[in-house]
Order: structure tokens, then C-alpha cells, then sequence
């Protein structure tokens, strides 16, 4: 294990097969329907590019930016839309990806902006999980995996916006957070 982790909570083995569980029921609940798959920038493309290559059907991709962490390790409750949808949700079936519901206000604040545009049906997949109370209850359609409430990268997940490329999912030794060093 690379000297900076602390532990591995997620190999990539395990991570690929529930990729392919998660694509099975997503392919199975939409097909002959019009999905159309967004993605949340940043820690969204692992995942969505894993799933994307798991389901040959008929589908369109769009992505939104919704930014809450501000490089810290804690979200700040406050919320910044940084890419708009480029496609017409109107009469689609969306289905919005991200890499974990923490808070849930990121998704909560993106349930409230998409419904607004008229979509046939709305559901989200993440890819974790946090075992914390979520903003409004809000409550995922698939979930890749459960996990506890502890800061993790890779797959996706940064810690100021480093880790993303790890093909796994771990979290950082304390003194990682205490120097600045560029480490991947
Ligand atoms: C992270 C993550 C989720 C969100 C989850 O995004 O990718 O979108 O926070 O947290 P929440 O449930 O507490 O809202 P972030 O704003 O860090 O941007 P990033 O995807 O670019 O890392």
C-alpha cells in the first residue's frame, strides 16, 4: 500500500464487480426509455466512465457543476454552479451520477434545479454512500457501496483535488493533511 495511505476501504475488484451489478439493475429499470445520464463534476467521471462501458443501450450524457468543498476536508454548506447543463432535460428520463452523498445538499440543491426543467423521471446513483444523516432525507436510487462517515479518496475523490486517479477508494494518513506536499 503507497505510504500515504492509511487503509484501503475499497479494492478495485470489488469496486469493478458492483459496477457490474449496479449496471445490470440501471439497464434493466431503463430499458426502452429515453435516459439521459449526468454527471456531477468533479468526482463523478471514475464512476460514470465505468458505467458508461456497462451499458450499451441508447443513452445521451451531460454533466453539471456543483461545487461545496471549497478544498477542505468538511463541506461549507454553501453551494456554486459551475457548468449548467448543456442538454434539454425536458420529457428525458435522468439519471444524475456522483461519487458520494455526504450532507446531500449537493444533490438535494440538484434534485430541486432539475425538476424544475421538466424531466419524464429523476433518480440518482452514487457511488458511496456516507452513513450520516442526508439534507432532507435525501435518499439515492442506487448505491454503489455503504461506508462510514470518514474522509476517502480515489476513484473519483480528492483531497484538494489530488487522489481522483486512484483506481481504489482509502483514506489519507493524518500527517498528509498536516504537510503540503504534492504527492500524486
Ligand atoms: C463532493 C462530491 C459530491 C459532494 C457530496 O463534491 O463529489 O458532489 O461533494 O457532498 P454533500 O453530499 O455533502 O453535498 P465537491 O463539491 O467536493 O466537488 P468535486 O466533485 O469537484 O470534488
Amino acid at each position: 500500500m503507497r505510504d500515504d495511505l492509511d487503509e484501503i476501504l475499497l479494492n478495485e475488484t470489488e469496486i469493478q464487480r458492483r459496477l457490474n451489478e449496479l449496471a445490470g439493475e440501471i439497464q434493466r429499470d431503463y430499458a426502452g426509455r429515453d435516459l439521459m445520464l449526468v454527471g456531477v463534476l468533479t468526482g463523478s467521471v471514475m464512476f460514470i466512465a465505468d458505467l458508461l462501458r456497462r451499458l450499451p443501450m441508447p443513452l445521451r450524457l451531460d454533466y453539471i457543476g456543483v461545487s461545496s468543498y471549497h478544498g477542505a476536508t468538511r463541506s461549507t454548506g454553501e453551494l456554486i454552479v459551475t457548468k449548467a447543463l448543456k442538454l434539454d432535460v425536458r420529457g428525458r428520463d435522468v439519471l444524475v451520477v456522483d461519487d458520494i452523498l455526504d450532507t446531500g445538499l449537493t444533490l438535494a440543491k440538484i434534485r430541486e434545479m432539475i425538476q424544475k426543467l421538466g424531466p419524464r423521471s429523476l433518480k440518482f446513483a452514487v457511488f458511496l454512500e456516507k452513513d450520516v444523516p442526508h439534507q432532507d432525507n435525501f435518499q439515492a436510487d442506487y448505491v454503489g457501496f455503504h461506508i462510514p462517515n470518514k474522509f476517502v479518496v480515489g476513484y473519483g475523490l480528492d483531497y484538494q483535488e489530488r487522489y481522483r486517479n486512484l483506481p481504489y477508494v482509502g483514506t489519507l494518513k493524518p500527517s498528509v493533511y498536516e504537510s503540503d506536499r504534492p504527492v500524486l
